[in-house]
């Protein structure tokens, strides 16, 4: 099958190379000269295990190309709008520039019997107004909504072998052709027995709100649980594994720590409290936003563990070299979009403390925002001389550093450990001050 991919950014890059990977024809389009230049070269503008490989034998194939010129989507079946939707400047909406820029572009290249498939996260009611502009072109071609749940890090895995597949349809004459085109488009997937849920256009695109919200909301109820069992000396994760044995909650998602950031979870919920709003159901998400506030928190909450871990080794936070462990939102990824991690390290350097940070891959992406930002170039160079350590980040080599090591290097121990990640007896037995977030 012919696919045309639209948007070449973490979701596009990763679905084109993914459909080619998978045998089909793909053409991947984007605006940006550099991407695609990039792209082209078999390189890929951010850090994605696993993508570079395939990118390469896709490319060598000759089933992959990339170009920014949308007139070459013509000829394609199935046509996938994979732009972004960040939050917009100046509100908590989707920023729905890129997406209504993608349709129009691609409306005069059109054929009939074409299928548009959209994978961004939209607020609900955007594919009715995107099939309702198709339509008034005077193009016949059918609309159907297909979300994507990949995770940063896994995304190669998660779309090669998805979870499970949403195909939102709208009834009428062309439903059962778009899902014929899909299950083909996804026929890998479908013959390992992947379930797929074919559903009208609006569940589709809540299906991926309502995920990532759950999630979000996950994570925020364990944080303010830890919240609690710091206050009376309890144990965060014992709590979680006991609650997390039982099936109806599940032990996946309830790492308590610094909490959730990146580019989809925060800009996600806080884009459907806004769409709620505007559909006079402000109230049946208004939750959301306490789970923002609860997550936003424990930034706060982790600087002031660094404030305390100083003081317990006689250091004012003013004087105090803060190695930070992590800069990337979580372990396998280089973005720093709203990440937990390189607000710690704002907000210690805001607080007067003398920080160094350092992230296996996201040194350059942080930097690249704040050029003031000190980082070291290896594990050893941000230890070396520290008064508080601070992991923000659960990189395995930070998981594996062996205590005894690093109190060789550091000035004073004293550790936060913002992710619950490392065994606190171990580092307690090394002469640290060990702080966990919500454990002992
Ligand atoms: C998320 C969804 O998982 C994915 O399905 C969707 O398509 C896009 O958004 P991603 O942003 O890649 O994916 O990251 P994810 O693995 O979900 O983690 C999100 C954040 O939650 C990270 O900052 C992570 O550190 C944090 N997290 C996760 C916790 O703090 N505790 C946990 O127990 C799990």
């Amino acid at each position: 099958m012919r696919i045309s991919v639209i948007g070449c950014g973490y979701l596009g890059a990763v679905h084109a190379a993914a459909m080619a990977d998978l045998g089909h024809e793909v053409i991947a389009i984007d605006v940006d000269d550099a991407k695609i230049a990039l792209l082209s070269a078999g390189k890929t503008p951010f850090y994605e295990p696993g993508l570079p490989e395939i990118l390469t034998t896709s490319l060598a194939s000759g089933r992959l190309s990339f170009t920014t010129d949308i007139s070459l989507a013509k000829g394609s079946n199935v046509h996938f709008i994979a732009v972004g939707t960040p939050q917009s400047a100046d509100s908590n909406a989707a920023d729905m520039r890129f997406v209504n820029a993608a349709v129009t572009a691609l409306i005069p290249h059109l054929s009939d019997s074409d299928l548009v498939v959209g994978k961004s996260t939209v607020p609900v009611g955007t594919a009715a107004r995107l099939q309702e502009m198709i339509a008034t072109s005077g193009s016949a071609a059918a609309l159907a909504w297909n979300p994507e749940f990949l995770r940063e890090g896994h995304a190669v895995t998660d779309t090669i072998s998805p979870d499970r597949l949403v195909y939102g349809v709208a009834p009428g004459p062309r439903k059962d052709a778009a899902v014929s085109t899909l299950n083909a488009v996804y026929a890998t997937a479908i013959a390992a027995e992947t379930p797929v849920v074919v559903t009208d256009l609006a569940t589709a695109e809540l299906v991926k709100i309502a995920a990532n919200s759950f999630l979000a909301t996950k994570i925020s109820f364990i944080n303010a649980m830890s919240e609690i069992t710091d206050a009376v000396g309890a144990n965060i994760t014992e709590l979680a594994d006991a609650i997390g044995y039982d099936n109806r909650i599940g032990r996946r998602f309830l790492n308590a720590g610094v909490g959730f950031g990146g580019g989809c979870l925060p800009k996600d919920i806080r884009a459907f409290v806004a769409r709620a709003e505007e559909l006079g159901r402000g109230e049946s998400v208004a939750f959301l936003s306490e789970m923002d506030a609860i997550n936003k928190r424990q930034r706060t909450r982790v600087a002031n563990l660094v404030l305390g871990a100083a003081a317990s080794v006689d250091v004012e936070l003013t004087s105090a070299r803060v190695a930070v462990l992590g800069l990337a939102f979580k372990p396998l990824s280089d973005d720093v979009r709203d990440s937990p991690a390189l607000d710690v390290a704002l907000k210690l350097n805001a607080l007067g403390a003398d920080v160094i940070a350092y992230d296996p891959e996201a040194n350059g992406p942080a930097r690249l925002r704040f050029p003031a930002l000190v980082t070291a170039e290896t594990l050893d160079e941000v230890l070396t001389g520290a008064d508080v350590i601070v992991l923000v980040t659960e990189w395995p080599e930070f998981i594996a550093l062996d205590p005894e090591r690093v109190a060789g290097l550091v000035s004073h121990r004293a550790i936060v450990d913002a992710r619950n990640v490392l065994d606190a007896d171990r580092w307690r037995a090394a002469g640290f001050t060990f702080v966990g977030m919500g454990r002992p």
